[in-house]
């Protein structure tokens, strides 16, 4: 390595550790009350660690059931650089791999979702089932080192809760739904099980992921970012009342004072009251408005550009006798609204991580869910507390 090489390594690793343990004071039963350093938005150092520690073993909210009805259908889409395709084989089971061919390295499916018998590799035509086993390898017998029986897709671990599906690039991943039970016992008036899709969110927002889930695990922003969708209804200014579940999860309620002309669901005085959050770190999160159910999840396409994934859930009886396609274009209107106001204030705000004099910020009393995320991020991506620090 030349001395300017190993100089500039010296100052990464140098910077990388100043930004680790300014994290690691996050997970402090008194932590810092101050906003992120503004290089963990843009350290590509803190990214390639985020993609191990908390993305290559995290357990990613991708999909809704109804993406994935029938035999065939998949939905393909990368995770912080890591192809992922999720799939609905024959006898109607849930598989989660990686679409990366076994021969040579060529993706078997654009990001995306779809229907399909197979998966035929474009370069030389190799067949996978919708498993992940080989189906059929052209010209190979020739070659006695190769056994088609043993060449497969690597598997993700896959789970539907509630009707979301879930993946985990660690196959060997601990059960989802044993951690979420505390969530699922708030939102169970809303039979959400039962609950369809309506309408199916994909957007690209140039922003760091980290931006987009600060921003969800508060609704202080509400006031600045959405005075005229939200707040009418959500205001800012109402409390967030925090439950925690372990690992960066929690569920809180917040005032929501929409009357709701239809009310397909009976649902008690509180939950008519309040709308229910249920986020899941690192990405995942979902919203009541009364009787239906926005999702979304934000997942990192690279350092500064983030795939916003999500839908529009209702109950069947919300839709009798109501034509589908000006359900779907109400609830896009509705949905589209307010994920622009989001995005164009979180673009704003990526523009400015990168200058000279950004720094911290001080905290309102109106964010612990933004702590909350911070110590789910420094469990996360420093495991081990840094000596000197609590
Ligand atoms: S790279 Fe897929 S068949 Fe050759
Ligand atoms: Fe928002």
């Amino acid at each position: 390595m030349s001395a300017i090489a190993s100089t500039a390594a010296r100052h990464a690793d140098t910077e990388l550790d100043r930004l680790l343990a300014e994290l690691a004071a996050y997970r402090s039963c008194d932590p810092p009350r101050l906003s992120l350093p503004p290089r963990a938005f843009t350290s590509p150092e803190l990214y390639e660690l985020e993609r191990t520690r908390v993305f290559g073993r995290s357990w990613m909210l991708v999909a809704h059931r109804d993406e994935l009805a029938s035999p065939g259908d998949y939905v393909s889409l990368t995770i912080a650089g890591e192809p992922v395709v999720v799939t609905r084989d024959e006898d109607g089971a849930l598989h989660a791999m990686s679409p990366v061919c076994r021969h040579r390295l060529m993706p078997l499916v654009e990001p995306g979702h779809g229907r399909a018998d197979d998966f035929t590799c474009p370069y030389h035509l190799w067949k996978y089932r919708l498993d992940g086993r080989l189906k059929g390898a052209t010209f190979m017998k020739g070659n006695p080192d190769f056994d088609p029986a043993a060449c497969r897709l690597p598997g993700f671990a896959v789970e539907e809760w509630q009707g979301l599906v879930y993946v985990n690039l660690d196959a060997g991943a601990p059960s989802l739904a044993s951690r979420l039970a505390p969530a699922a016992e708030e939102l169970a008036p809303f039979r959400m099980d039962e609950m369809v899709q309506v309408v199916t969110v994909e957007e690209e927002w140039r922003v760091n992921w980290k931006l987009t889930l600060e921003n969800g695990y508060e609704n202080y922003h509400v006031m600045g970012f959405h005075p005229e969708t939200l707040d009418p209804f959500m205001p800012g200014r109402g409390d967030m009342e925090l439950h925690p579940i372990d690992g960066g999860a929690l569920w809180a309620r917040m005032p929501f004072a929409a009357t709701l002309p239809r009310g397909a669901v009976p649902l008690p005085r509180e939950h008519r009251a309040n709308a229910t959050v249920m986020l899941t770190f690192p990405t995942g999160g979902l919203i009541t408005f009364g009787d239906q159910i926005t999702w979304l999840s934000f997942i990192p396409l690279s350092i500064d550009r983030t795939q916003v994934r999500g839908g529009v859930l209702m109950p069947p009886a919300l839709l009798d006798g109501l034509d589908p396609q000006e359900v779907a274009e109400e609830q896009t209107a509705a949905a589209t609204a307010v994920n622009e106001e989001d995005r164009i204030g979180l673009e704003a705000v990526q523009r400015a991580v990168g200058s000279r004099f950004a720094g911290r910020g001080h905290l309102s009393p109106k964010e612990p869910g933004v702590l909350l995320f911070y110590r789910a991020l420094a469990e996360a991506l420093v495991p081990e507390e840094t000596p000197g620090r609590a």
